[in-house]
């Protein structure tokens, strides 16, 4: 009778104990089958420490289990692989988990890395893969999926191989505080870097630091109340809704806000795409506060989206689109780069892929939209300037939009309405 009472004492401290397991590290050896063979034992109310003070080698992909209340904690550093041969070999084989370190779900579950500025970094080694053009089996980085309450904070990126955070199916997730570095040293451009990839729920991304060659942020159907704010992104592809509706699927987005926001020497700052023939709805999103530095096309939004590597843009027999209602661009401040003959580094054909038919370069948006399917669409408060002095333009086709878009819908100069 005592003693059973004891055993159930006894159990009851174990269920309630926090445990911390300090993933060991071997010079010259892959880290990752230690932590598998011990992960397990640490799938809830534990911490799965890399510490400070050692280089890891994440020399293979590395799975989590589910979690429920865990943290996983980068404070040492952690590198890739050296060898692009060896990260090509895994992430072709059929147990690849999908990313280079991939979540599987769970709840209360942060991502957390180290505020001194020498320790925490993960390496990708991604200036080879730069400069050797190299884009067959490129892993992602770092897929938090399927979570509830979850959190990624004080992460620091260097030289990612290509994309970096995803957080597909989760809900409630706040991530802020991350660093991405993904800028080339040289002139090869780093291709597909994208910095975080938005599909779920409720997510809350907060003064987040990117410089990359891809989209800084991306929200992808699914996604429903994300917010964006207080953010820095330089060389990317800007804070972008799409491409959505991809061979005529059904998108849906909703309740996206992206504010307060320096946009430096980006492609786009605002963009929104969908394919031609896409379906589905993309609806109440914002961008306003933002500040951009020498960027090409500072609002673009397309509902006529093709790749312009496969040759004209299709005629789609679709009589439908991607909807898209109530986009407000609102508060946009800084400088278009118009100068003459630039290309930006993601160009390799003539013309580029980003080409617009009839643009001067000198527009402060751009509303390519499709007849019928676009409503309540105002782009206001815009103040902007070029590199070449030249008085700023629009492009709007009235025929497609009738309601008051802010501006004088022409192709033609800005004029606020
Ligand atoms: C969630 O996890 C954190 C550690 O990441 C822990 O401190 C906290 O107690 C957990 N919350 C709940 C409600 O279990
Ligand atoms: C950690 O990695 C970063 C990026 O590679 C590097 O700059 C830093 O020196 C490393 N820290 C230490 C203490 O080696
Ligand atoms: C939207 O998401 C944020 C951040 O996760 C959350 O705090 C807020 O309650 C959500 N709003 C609604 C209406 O669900
Ligand atoms: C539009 O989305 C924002 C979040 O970005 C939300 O606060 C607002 O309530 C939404 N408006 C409508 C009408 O749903
Ligand atoms: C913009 O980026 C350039 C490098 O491309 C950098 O020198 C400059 O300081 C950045 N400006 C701001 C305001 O961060
Ligand atoms: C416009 O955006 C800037 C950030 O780029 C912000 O500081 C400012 O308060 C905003 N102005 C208004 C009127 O909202
Ligand atoms: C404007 O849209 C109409 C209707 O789709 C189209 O016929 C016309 O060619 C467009 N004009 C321009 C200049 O693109």
């Amino acid at each position: 009778m005592l003693r059973s009472f004891s055993v159930l004492l006894a159990y009851v401290a174990i269920a309630g104990a926090w445990s911390t397991f300090v993933v060991p590290h071997t010079e010259n050896a892959d880290d990752t089958p230690a932590l598998m063979a011990a992960v397990s034992s640490y799938a809830s109310d534990a911490s799965i420490v890399f510490e400070a003070g050692t280089t890891y080698n994440v020399w293979s992909p590395i799975k989590f289990p589910h979690f429920t209340n865990v943290e996983v904690v980068i404070s040492g550093n952690i590198s890739y692989p050296a060898s692009i041969k060896t990260v090509q070999g895994y992430v072709a084989a059929s147990d690849y988990p999908g990313a280079w370190f991939a979540f599987t779900g769970g709840k209360n579950v942060t991502l957390r890395g180290n505020t001194d500025p020498n320790w925490g970094w993960v390496d990708g080694h991604g200036q080879q893969w730069w400069d050797a053009k190299q884009q067959t089996n490129r892993p992602h980085g770092w897929k938090f999926e399927s979570i509830t309450n979850g959190v990624i904070r004080d992460m620091k990126i260097y030289k990612p191989i290509a994309w970096n955070f995803a957080t597909s199916k989760s809900d409630n997730v706040h991530i802020f505080s991350n660093t991405i570095l993904a800028s080339s040293d040289s002139s090869s451009f780093p291709f597909n870097t994208d910095g975080f990839s938005a599909g779920g729920t409720n997510m809350l991304f907060e003064n987040n630091h990117v410089v990359n060659g891809d989209d800084c942020l991306t929200v992808a159907s699914g996604a429903k109340n994300v917010t964006w704010t207080s953010g820095y992104c330089e060389g990317s592809h800007g804070l972008s809704v799409g491409s959505l509706g991809e061979g005529g699927s059904v998108a849906s987005v909703e309740d996206i806000l992206f504010e307060d926001t320096v946009m430096n020497h980006t492609l786009y700052a605002a963009r929104f795409k969908s394919w031609t023939g896409g379906n589905g709805a993309a609806v109440n999103i914002t961008w306003r506060g933002i500040k951009f530095i020498d960027v090409m096309f500072p609002i673009y939004v397309t509902q006529n989206y093709w790749d312009q590597s496969d040759g004209p843009r299709p005629t789609s027999s679709s009589t439908d689109e991607t909807h898209v209602e109530n986009f407000l661009f609102e508060n946009f401040t800084g400088v278009i780069n118009d100068t003459p003959g630039y290309v930006e580094g993601s160009c390799i054909t003539d013309p580029c892929w980003y080409y617009v038919s009839g643009a001067t370069g000198k527009e402060v948006v751009i509303l390519d939209l499709y007849p019928g399917t676009a409503t309540g669409i105002v782009a206001k408060d815009l103040s902007a300037s070029t590199l070449s002095g030249a008085p700023i333009a629009a492009m709007c086709n009235s025929s497609v939009i009738s309601t008051d878009v802010g501006f004088k819908c022409w192709d033609g100069a800005y004029i606020p309405t």
